[in-house]
């Protein structure tokens, strides 16, 4: 059990991280910490707010995620000016800020433009699909997501989001930190958990967008695409004992329509410590495919996300979930839950990151651990029916992040030490913590997420 003292913290800086405009309460600050954080984390990210959203909803102050949702609508006109071109429509904001209070003006957006190494937000627009269906579940107004302006948003997000370019596979193409990992680290290309914030974008449009004629081809489309893409997932993104072996014993150079290595993956590229690391009984989803590339890497978001959208098939979710049971030292250690295993060091280091010190071994991105995957863990937990993990995840955490006062992330390989320069007082961190309790007292509240209805 959490202690009343820890929600009461956690709930505090919530409360007191809420961003008003014109008297309304619209979204939260990503960090409350004056001393060391960054500018930006005053701002609204709209990824970091997804957690937050899922409290505000469960607490029954609906109000805010509604006027999350429509301020996001209405910064998308902000977006042309970037890169001194007009740009599609379909791409929503990493951030935004507000005036500060007694200040007149306008919220203003970051569509990449002022972000760090201008990276762009591709997982924006889909945590704001997702968030408006899990807003339409929980209090009823459908009318909402009915309204010509939101109408227009999720077509504009299908158009861009399903373009064709030069693909030759069902996966979404991005480039380098277009989401929660947000700055160079090798997960250009086809990152997992952009394929499952995809697949639960098209199923959400699948519900939300009115089937008139003028989106017929487009639910139609994205139909196809749904199906392609979970099989193909399921398929050549899935690691167990039985395909690393048949991986192992691949062929190659094989042309035409019977190959079997399609992608032409060499044996080779199989690393080191995947021998004797998984288990007979585990398996997971790897963290990025390409041509002659499989990133081997596990990334939990990606992984554990695949689990609550249904991206993953049942026993693959199991399989993920034993995984975790096995390596607990590895994937969870003292602070759940590490965003990636293992860290690159070395050469690796610095050619996958670009020798960002910011992502060192063991620290931030590259293998650091992040309080704000723990409503996520404890979701699909309790989705594959693991309660004893949810539970156990909560009592490795919670003290300690009111003691350390909700850091953002730790280092370490066991995640022992608190991130070098993470903030204090991170939000996300906080509302992790009060999701992954509200889910445990009441399984019942997961569908908000979940793909059930589908
Ligand atoms: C960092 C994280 C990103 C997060 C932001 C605000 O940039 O990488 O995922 O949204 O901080 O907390």
């Amino acid at each position: 059990m959490i202690k009343s003292e820890v929600l009461a913290s956690a709930h505090a800086i919530l409360d007191e991280a809420i961003l008003y405009h014109n008297g309304e309460p619209v979204g939260v600050a990503a960090a409350l910490d004056t001393s060391g954080a960054l500018a930006n984390y005053e701002e609204c990210f709209v990824r970091d707010f997804v957690p937050c959203a899922l409290v505000f909803l469960m607490d029954g102050k609906a109000d805010i995620v509604r006027n999350f949702l429509k301020l996001i609508v209405e910064l998308k006109s902000q977006q042309s000016v970037m890169a001194g071109h007009d740009r599609a429509l379909g791409l929503m904001p990493a951030s935004f800020k507000v005036p500060k209070a007694g200040k007149e003006g306008k919220p203003t957006a970051d569509f990449g433009d002022r972000a760090i190494g201008r990276v762009a937000p591709v997982d924006s627009a889909m945590w704001w699909m997702i968030l408006l269906r899990a807003y339409v579940i929980n209090t009823g107004d459908l009318a909402l997501a009915q309204t010509p302006e939101f109408q227009e948003s999720i077509r504009h997000i299908l158009e861009l989001y399903m373009k064709e370019s030069f693909e030759t596979s069902p996966s979404m193409l991005v480039p380098d930190a277009s989401f929660m990992i947000d700055r160079r680290m090798g997960v250009y290309g086809h990152p997992l958990e952009i394929q499952a914030l995809f697949y639960a974008t098209l199923r959400t449009a699948q519900e939300l967008l009115l089937p008139t004629p003028e989106n017929e081809r487009l639910l139609d489309n994205s139909r196809k695409r749904l199906k392609t893409l979970v099989s193909y997932v399921r398929v050549y993104y899935w690691l167990d004992m039985q395909r690393l072996n048949e991986i192992h014993r691949f062929r190659s150079e094989e042309f035409g329509e019977d190959a079997v290595n399609v992608l032409n993956i060499y044996p080779e590229t199989i690393p080191d410590w995947l021998d004797g690391w998984l288990p007979a009984n585990a398996g997971y989803m790897v963290g990025n495919l390409g041509v002659g590339r499989i990133d081997f890497r596990f990334f939990a978001f990606g992984n554990l996300l695949s689990i609550l959208f249904g991206l993953a098939a049942d026993n693959q979710a199991e399989q993920i979930m034993n995984l975790f049971e096995e390596r607990w030292e590895d994937l969870v250690g003292t602070m759940p839950v590490k965003i990636c295993f293992p860290a690159v060091a070395g050469d690796k280091w610095a050619y996958t990151t670009g020798s960002d010190p910011k992502n060192a071994p063991w620290s931030y991105h590259n293998g650091g651990n992040w309080p704000c995957l723990l409503w996520a863990f404890t979701g699909a937990a309790i989705h594959t029916g693991h309660h004893e993990l949810a539970k156990k995840v909560l009592e490795t955490a919670s003290e300690k992040l009111m003691e350390d006062n909700w850091p953002e992330y730790y280092d370490g390989r066991r995640g022992r030490l608190i991130g070098r320069r993470a903030n204090l007082k991170q939000t996300w961190s906080a509302a992790a913590v009060i999701v992954s309790h509200r889910l445990q007292e009441d399984p019942g509240a997961l569908p908000v997420f979940e793909s059930i209805n589908f």
